[in-house]
């Protein structure tokens, strides 16, 4: 009976979000402008996406730089965000994070110091900071109920930006939290789906789930064909020599090389599982997590002043 009662609320909101795709296909007053930063060092993609009416805009997915050697953090492509914000007058209602990443720390906090807007997250990321606080040994004082956020999302809620209507999806499998947000015909889908020649994003991280994952693209592919699908990262591809992150559920549909039309779930969890197999821990996931599960703030300076990032020995 539960499962029923999940399967039917999961459709509703999936209809809910394909009726406002199907509205902003219809009206470009309610498709969103959106502005993509690459950051070559981490390969991830930020957003700003606005509202070309109010001029409200939300930041998803920034980037603090960090250079891991020396442990020196720096706002270069946060910067370039500032700008882009400022040149366009923008006011900023919401920094997203679509999850705890862990190839980069979030450049939220800088961001919303200089910006403002509530910091939003997925309701799950509880789920993460109790499996990664005890990772790294976290005291007591570090609440495991997403209080170092200002908002948890949760699977089929409604928001907006200026005028622009706006849904969250709860889409687990790379992590427990992880959200895909659609905003008027775009959705920023976070780390599911990459580019059609590269495929999907890795399920091997705690608490991941290669078969949820292939669940939660599918259920973006049941999307209508012309949604703009915006993607967190890239990598290139075999025959690609630039950078792209830009598709649409159509094209996913007939060409992702994991998750086309006519491939199981079977075969995607045997394919991801295997490549997950062969892949190495990111450059950054130490460092990222720890700082992103708590709404990207470096821990607390110690005495002398100085903030200290843990690296668990021999645990991961
Ligand atoms: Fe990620």
């Amino acid at each position: 009976m539960a499962e029923t009662t999940s399967t039917s609320q999961l459709d509703d909101a999936l209809e809910t979000a394909a009726d406002q795709i199907r509205r902003a296909q219809n009206d470009k007053d309610l498709r969103p402008s959106i502005a993509g930063f690459f950051d070559e060092a981490t390969n991830t993609v930020s957003y700003v996406v606005h509202d070309p009416a109010t001029r409200e805009a939300a930041i998803i997915d920034s980037v603090l730089d960090y250079e891991a050697a020396s442990g020196r953090t720096s706002n270069g492509s946060a910067d370039r965000i500032v700008e882009y914000v400022e040149a366009n007058d923008l006011s900023v209602a919401w920094l997203i994070e679509t999850h705890a990443h862990a190839d980069h720390i979030s450049a939220a906090p800088y961001l919303q110091e200089r910006l403002g807007g509530k910091l939003g997250i997925g309701r799950e990321i509880i789920r993460v900071q109790e499996v990664f606080g005890k990772l790294f040994n976290a005291g007591t004082d570090f609440e495991r109920d997403g209080s170092q956020f200002d908002h948890l999302f949760v699977d089929g809620e409604r928001f907006r930006i200026g005028t622009l209507e706006g849904i969250a999806l709860h889409v687990p499998g790379h992590t427990p939290a992880d959200m895909a947000f659609i905003i008027g015909d775009a959705a920023f889908v976070g780390d599911t789906i990459f580019m059609p020649d590269f495929g999907t994003a890795r399920a091997d991280f705690p608490g991941g789930d290669a078969r949820e994952l292939y669940r939660s693209i599918r259920r973006l592919l049941a999307l209508p064909d012309e949604t703009r699908l915006f993607l967190c990262h890239d990598y290139k591809a075999p025959e690609r020599d630039e950078y792209a992150w830009e598709t649409t559920v159509g094209q996913q549909r007939r060409e992702n090389v994991h998750v086309r039309d006519g491939v199981s779930e079977d075969e995607f969890v045997e394919m991801r599982t295997t490549r997950d197999s062969t892949l190495a821990m990111p450059r950054l996931i130490l460092p990222s997590v720890q700082v992103n599960i708590r709404g990207g703030r470096l821990p607390d300076p110690e005495d002398n002043g100085v903030s200290y990032i843990k690296i668990p020995v021999n645990a991961v």
